[in-house]
């Protein structure tokens, strides 16, 4: 097992990689009541090994379910158990249970203690690390949040042997991200591991989620609030967040299309070689994560409009400057227009 540690503005939370679902109770506190929020899916593979707490909640499975409404039942059955603010919520799931049951917790009581099992290659790599938690808003990605982090993240490795292939490649498409953004080395592994990811080999698991745990938290730590640094993560997301919600493509599939159209974009404007955009589209190939996407261009723009993180006619847009290396810049809408035929 590998540890980790994010100590940011907002606090600190403890990573353990490695670690099994079986010895969450130690991480657990003692004398306070305990909820686990979980989906059914989890529960039914999982809920023989769950810890003994006072309650357990489920949250409907799929991003349909990720909104405000979904709350409701949770906080009722929270206050009709007489959960208090010394309560702790432990979520054990992929991302929308890491980012609900998160969200939960930060807004309960004015804000209650949580931690996760993190149980999906994706959540483990990015959604259950780095303090954002939230729901989508009338069809806005994630536009109701905050920001607050988990006292510990357990990212149970074991528990990946049974997630779907197109699950697990979702997850790789956040993995690949991280290589490209900010780690050669990554990059190349994964470039020499993608047999041994076929075969959900433990050893390659543990480098990939590892490695890229110690990317997003070192930056993290700095700049936990996205007002710098941290925006390097949303390379190929500016695209891919749009793509996400035209296509219903899981989250990892459409970043990794988003992350060829910035990488061809990167190109166009002089700050990559074509040879290592054409490296990254052959990884995304050879792992089997889609590279294009039948979308109608103006579509695609209309939705890009309504990302968050516009400021006002532009958005900060993660250029790669190679394999390994990004920058941060700011692009107009007018100028996306203009381009995104040619990137489509
Ligand atoms: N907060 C963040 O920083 C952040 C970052 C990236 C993504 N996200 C969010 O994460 C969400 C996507 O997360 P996800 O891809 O984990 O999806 P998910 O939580 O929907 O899980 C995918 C599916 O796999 C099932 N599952 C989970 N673990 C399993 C296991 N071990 N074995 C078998 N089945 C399992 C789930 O029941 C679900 O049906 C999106 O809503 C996205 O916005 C958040
Ligand atoms: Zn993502």
């Amino acid at each position: 097992m590998k540890k980790l540690e994010i100590k940011s503005s907002i606090g600190s939370s403890e990573i353990f990689v490695g670690e099994s679902l079986a010895n969450v109770s130690r991480y657990l506190p003692k004398g306070r009541k305990i909820a686990i929020i979980t989906d059914p899916a989890i529960r039914s593979l999982y809920g023989n090994q769950f810890p003994k707490v006072d309650l357990i909640l489920e949250i409907p499975q799929g991003e349909a379910n990720k909104n405000l409404q979904s709350l409701d039942a949770i906080f009722e059955q929270l206050i009709n158990a007489e959960f208090d603010r010394s309560s702790f919520i432990l979520g054990i799931g992929g991302g929308i249970v890491c980012d609900m049951s998160g969200f939960i917790a930060t807004i309960f009581m004015r804000g209650i203690e949580f931690g996760f099992v993190s149980t999906t290659l994706l959540s483990q790599v990015d959604a259950s690390v780095g303090g954002k938690n939230g729901v989508n808003f009338q069809g806005y990605k994630n536009m109701i949040g905050t920001f607050s982090l988990p006292k510990f993240v357990i990212c149970e490795l074991n528990i990946l042997k049974s997630l779907p292939e197109r699950e697990l490649l979702s997850g790789m498409g956040e993995v690949v991200k991280h290589g490209a953004i900010a780690s050669e080395w990554l990059f190349s592994y994964i470039e020499n591991h993608v047999a041994d990811l076929k075969k959900y080999s433990m050893e390659a698991l543990e480098t990939f989620v590892y490695e890229s745990i110690v990317i997003k938290s070192s930056v993290v730590s700095g700049d936990v609030k996205e007002s710098g640094q941290r925006r390097i993560f949303n390379f190929g997301h500016t695209f891919g967040h749009a793509i996400e919600k035209i296509t219903k493509m899981p989250h990892g599939c459409a970043v990794s299309v988003g992350m060829v159209m910035a990488a061809k974009l990167s190109v166009i404007k002089g700050k990559m070689k074509q040879t290592e955009c054409d490296r990254l589209v052959n990884l995304l190939k050879k792992i089997g994560l889609p590279t294009s996407a039948e979308i109608n261009p103006d579509e695609l723009l209309d939705v890009m409009k309504c990302d968050k993180k516009r400021e006002g006619d532009s958005v900060h847009f993660v250029y790669l400057t190679g394999i390994g290396a990004c920058s941060v810049e700011k692009i107009t809408y007018t100028e996306l227009a203009s381009l995104i035929r040619d990137l489509c």
